[in-house]
């Protein structure tokens, strides 16, 4: 399973990076905005300083603000001639839809985003979208169940043979990490403290401190 980050923060980024398993990032309009990063210039430079930083064959998914058909395929193509890395994030709309199957003709990757049902996640295969993003803590937070949605999801492409890739989005936890992986997804994206909540355990601090104290006392005798 792959793992991204789902930030615009390059901080963050750079923190991932050199943790050593970062296969990608995600990024959406409210996170570039939570970083200050306005007007198309502005954003266009800082997905590209994102594509550098995380190095080559990583993927890195830039959303469009483009709601109509011809909108989100002008915006997408300005976006995918700035790095190989983009994956250009499209939201599931009906023009949202129409777009993808033209990028997916014109061997431009997607990523159908804001995907709540397996019928929209069949819809974006069907389209041709490489990634397909469940949010699974949205769901979640209305009294659903995230992690159904991506089981569901995962026995429909095998049903169906789409290879459209699972994204889990919108993780919450670590716990939403392992669920996803569990149910099938090819790859989560989560923010920082969900990634590095995966490290943690008590048994390992009691044990990493025992074995440093009998190490300690061992040596203080020789
Ligand atoms: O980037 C899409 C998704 O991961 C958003 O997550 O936490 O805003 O529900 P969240």
């Amino acid at each position: 399973m792959l793992f991204f980050v789902d930030t615009a923060n390059l901080d963050q980024i750079r923190e991932a990076v050199e943790l050593g398993v970062l296969d990608g990032v995600t990024t959406n309009p409210s996170l570039m905005a939570k970083e200050g990063i306005t007007g198309e210039k502005n954003i266009l430079r800082h997905y590209r300083a994102i594509c550098e930083l995380v190095g080559e064959n990583r993927d890195v998914s830039a959303e469009v603000i483009a709601t109509d058909y011809q909108g989100i395929v002008e915006e997408g193509k300005r976006l995918a001639d700035l790095h190989e890395n983009i994956v250009v994030k499209v939201p599931m709309i009906r023009d949202g839809i129409k777009a993808i199957a033209y990028f997916a003709e014109a061997g431009i990757r997607t990523n159908c985003t804001l995907v709540f049902s397996a019928g929209q996640a069949l819809l974006a295969a069907r389209a041709g979208a490489t990634y397909v993003s469940p949010f699974i803590g949205r769901i979640d937070d209305i009294g659903w169940n995230g992690i159904r949605l991506i089981r569901e999801i995962n026995h429909l492409y095998l049903e169906t043979g789409y290879e459209t890739a699972i994204l889990a989005a919108s993780i919450r936890s670590p716990l939403h990490i392992v669920e996803a992986a569990k149910a099938g997804a090819d790859a989560v994206t989560c923010p920082m403290s969900a990634l590095l909540g995966l490290l943690n355990h008590p048994l390992t601090d009691i044990g990493l401190a025992k074995f440093l104290a009998d190490h300690e006392k061992a040596n203080k005798q020789a």
